[in-house]
């Protein structure tokens, strides 16, 4: 996709998606995309396997609001430092600091409790499972009654139950998804796959959202879609988002500031002008296929 591709979508997109009765309740638009103070600090975080140094030092903050891009060669270790962040990996030096909370490791269950939550690389979707009912699986967090109470359909799970699919409705909704609500997620088109999977994620009523490669293997028309989603996600609900992509063009499109890692190393940080013009990075990327 052509970065003005891209930039032609960001405008609009408040108007189009906005809803007056959203029940996931959208920041006001003048507040939503104000960038604020620091919501999530990664300090110092060194990460090994073995032999295989994954991270080395890695600092950098994300401001509240902003669309924060992490890029980098393969092998990086761009998702390895999202998995630091949301507890799947526990980093051997450095700290995280969410909303004020310092962690070292924290489990992940914990971390999305805190209002983190994450799309995966490779689809992480019950494939035999409805649309639906996949994203009804990131409401989880938000269920007060017990798997017992659920199953005997008593009074207030019943309540919760209608509240949250209600939710999930509007989700589905949001996305664009409705002709599969009922559809198993394994016989949709991947890009729609994806889409799901970012669903799953707002489930969850995120404050941060850290999307892993969210557009990899999409043809152009489905990066568009994406693309539009995640800004209007950030637009209207005001969501800070974490987002890995090797898409040069929508990285330097859509976010407001970039992290490269190479080799595990920090080697650029700023806004996609100051990343585009450092040397150290355009080296990197000479140096490989991207
Ligand atoms: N669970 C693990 N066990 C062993 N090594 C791992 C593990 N996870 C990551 N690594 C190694 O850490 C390094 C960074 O991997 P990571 O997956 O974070 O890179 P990446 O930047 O996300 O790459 P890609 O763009 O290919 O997704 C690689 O050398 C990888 O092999
Ligand atoms: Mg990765």
């Amino acid at each position: 996709m052509s970065i003005s591709a891209v930039s032609a979508l960001k405008t609009p997109m408040a108007v189009v998606q906005a809803s007056n009765d959203s029940v996931l309740e959208p920041a006001p638009p003048s507040a939503a995309r104000r960038i604020g103070e620091v919501i999530l600090d990664v300090q110092n975080i060194s990460l090994s396997f073995g032999g295989v140094k994954a991270l080395s030092d890695i600092s950098f903050e994300v401001r509240e609001h902003e669309i924060r891009a992490i890029i980098g060669p393969n092998g990086a270790g761009k998702s390895s430092m999202l998995n630091c962040i949301n507890g799947v990996y526990s980093p051997q030096e450095g700290s995280i600091t969410f909303r004020g909370k310092t962690f070292k490791h924290m489990d992940s269950h914990a971390v999305a409790k805190m209002g983190v939550a994450r799309t995966f690389q490779s689809l992480a979707l019950f494939k035999g499972m409805s649309v639906l009912d996949n994203i009804m699986t990131g409401r989880n967090l938000h269920m007060k009654s017990n798997l017992l109470m659920q199953a005997l359909r008593l009074g207030p799970a019943e309540r919760e139950e209608i509240k949250n699919r209600e939710f999930v409705e509007r989700i589905i909704d949001f996305l664009e998804i409705q002709p599969y609500r009922k559809t198993p997620v394994g016989r949709m088109p991947y890009g729609l796959q994806k889409r799901v999977d970012l669903g799953r994620a707002l489930a969850m009523e995120p404050t941060v959202l850290l999307l892993d490669e969210p557009m990899a293997g999409m043809n152009v028309e489905e990066k568009q879609d994406m693309c539009r989603f995640i800004l209007d996600v950030n637009d209207e609900f005001g969501t800070t988002i974490v987002l890995i992509e090797h898409d040069m063009g929508v990285v330097m499109d859509i976010s407001d500031r970039v992290v490269v890692l190479d080799y595990g190393k920090k080697i650029g940080d700023g806004t996609p002008e100051e990343v585009r013009s450092n040397p150290e990075v355009i080296k990197a990327y000479l140096g490989t296929s991207h």
